[in-house]
């Protein structure tokens, strides 16, 4: 029965009011609104669009939709959970005082794989985009130390050496405050979106109707493909919930950021990607790797397609900086918990942050960045997400029976209805990610259930002494 022993849900909240963490409390509804947006717009708009259009056709903003839709209805019960347990560690820590520690762990684990490889592909998505605007100066960094071994078929590669800075620089921010990390996530989200908008404004005088026939070129199962893949696109409004020691009012302040954040992101997603293909022919977009840009080229505006890119590449730092955020957040509560090691729950006297948890992961995935070449690894990134936001469904609906007197500054509505559409879409969209996904995934999770037995279990605070 020690599998499912529980966290004390009412000490966990009293003890998250009394600071006992040595957490800074210092993020507001705007501060978690932009750290979302900074999660959220990234790889996934700018690089991925291309594989998503050349799945759906024009039907690409139908995928969007579809998307968006999945992760509204998960976000609603993320944003209940956030408000009446708003402790570190999100979905890890809820379902710790709600389905066990079994279950956390394994869902703490899922999260560590979640964040970091995110983290991982987006720097590689960075460098990409980081060199091709080098090379706009005529500066060409040896093929050697342009990408991971195996990476580009036909050269020899060693090591992915701007994904593996930009990862390094990042954690160096992180690690001496999230106030500080939080001022420049949210200048550079600022300008982010301001490319978007004005891909938006420009690409619109160029949009042919005709390229919009047929629309479903692949019927609705090249719809429900694109949607498991730019499903990407979303990943990241959950680490705003993992903030949750650090913001001031959370009760108020988290479901807003959540909600916020997704909503904003998702009206500019299917704008963008109706506008994209009305511009360009889907088929078009083959082997590119910068399909917004592509798009404004295509309308010879190749100025604005300049800045798109560096908005890009600004993008995508922020969504780094947020993985990382989150990442070493979910390693700081199971460290706490006794799960992990104990280091990894230190706090530095001065800065106030995971110093060491901080530094240890970002060492980790810069040299997976920089070792690993991560094209399909964005399919395991998807996959571990939704299983992630189906639990976090069940976690509400389990909590709503336990635990019907806690205080929920924030309700989901529809209830049982919401989160069990939540589960049908997230795990219909798993269904549409690959076999090779499915297996790389079922390792990750048997390497955690070793973990577990071998190591976790003795050590958690929750054990017998
Ligand atoms: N949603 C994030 C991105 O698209 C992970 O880069």
């Amino acid at each position: 029965m020690s599998l499912f022993r529980t966290k004390d849900l009412d000490q966990m909240i009293r003890d998250s009011q009394h600071d006992s963490s040595g957490l800074k409390r210092s993020l507001g509804a705007l501060d978690l609104t932009l750290l979302g947006i900074g999660a959220i717009v990234g790889t996934g708009i700018f690089v991925l669009t291309g594989t998503g259009a050349l799945l759906a056709g024009p039907g690409l903003s139908l995928a969007f939709l579809l998307a968006a839709v999945a992760c509204g209805f998960a976000a609603l019960c993320y944003a209940e959970l956030a408000s009446s347990v708003p402790v570190s560690g999100s979905v890890y820590t809820y379902s710790y005082a709600t389905m066990g520690e079994f279950i956390a762990w394994m869902i703490g684990w899922d999260l560590v794989l979640e964040y970091g490889l995110a983290a991982s592909t987006v720097a590689v998505g960075w460098s990409g985009y980081f060199q091709s605007l080098l090379a706009g100066f005529s500066i060409h960094i040896p093929a050697v130390l342009s990408a991971a071994p195996g990476a580009l078929p036909g050269l020899t590669t060693w090591f992915n050496l701007p994904a593996f800075i930009i990862l390094l620089i990042i954690t160096a921010l992180l690690s001496i405050g999230i106030r500080e990390s939080a001022k420049v996530n949210n200048i550079l989200v600022f300008i982010k979106i301001g490319v978007v908008v004005l891909f938006i404004v420009v690409g619109a005088n160029y949009v042919q109707p005709a390229n919009w026939k047929p629309f479903l070129p692949f019927g609705y199962e090249g719809v429900f493909n694109a949607a498991a893949v730019v499903f990407f696109a979303f990943i990241g409004f959950d680490a705003v919930a993992s903030a949750a020691e650090e913001v001031k009012r959370p009760a108020r302040d988290l479901p807003i950021g959540i909600i916020a954040s997704l909503g904003i992101c998702s009206l500019l997603y299917v704008i963008v990607a109706s506008i994209m293909t009305g511009i360009v022919p889907y088929e078009k977009f083959l082997g590119v790797d910068s399909p917004v840009s592509l798009a404004l080229k295509y309308a010879g505006q190749n100025w604005v397609a300049g800045f798109v890119d560096m908005g890009a590449i600004i993008g995508m730092t922020t969504v780094i900086l947020v993985m990382s955020y989150g990442q070493t957040r979910v390693l700081f509560a199971m460290s706490r918990d006794g799960l992990l090691p104990k280091k990894l729950s230190s706090v530095h006297p001065r800065f106030a942050t995971p110093f060491f948890a901080t530094w240890a992961s970002g060492i980790l995935f810069a040299f997976i960045s920089a070792l690993v070449p991560l094209s399909t690894l964005a399919e395991l990134v998807n996959i571990g997400t939704l299983m992630a936001f189906c639990l976090i469904s069940i976690a509400v609906l389990v909590m709503r029976k336990t635990r019907p007197d806690l205080h929920r500054p924030f309700r989901c509505p529809g209830v049982p209805y919401v989160p069990i559409a939540a589960i049908c879409f997230c795990s219909f969209l798993m269904f549409h990610l690959q076999k090779t996904t499915w297996i790389a995934f079922g390792c990750w999770l048997l390497i955690g259930l070793v973990a577990y037995f071998a190591y976790a279990r003795k050590r958690s605070l929750l054990h017998p002494k």
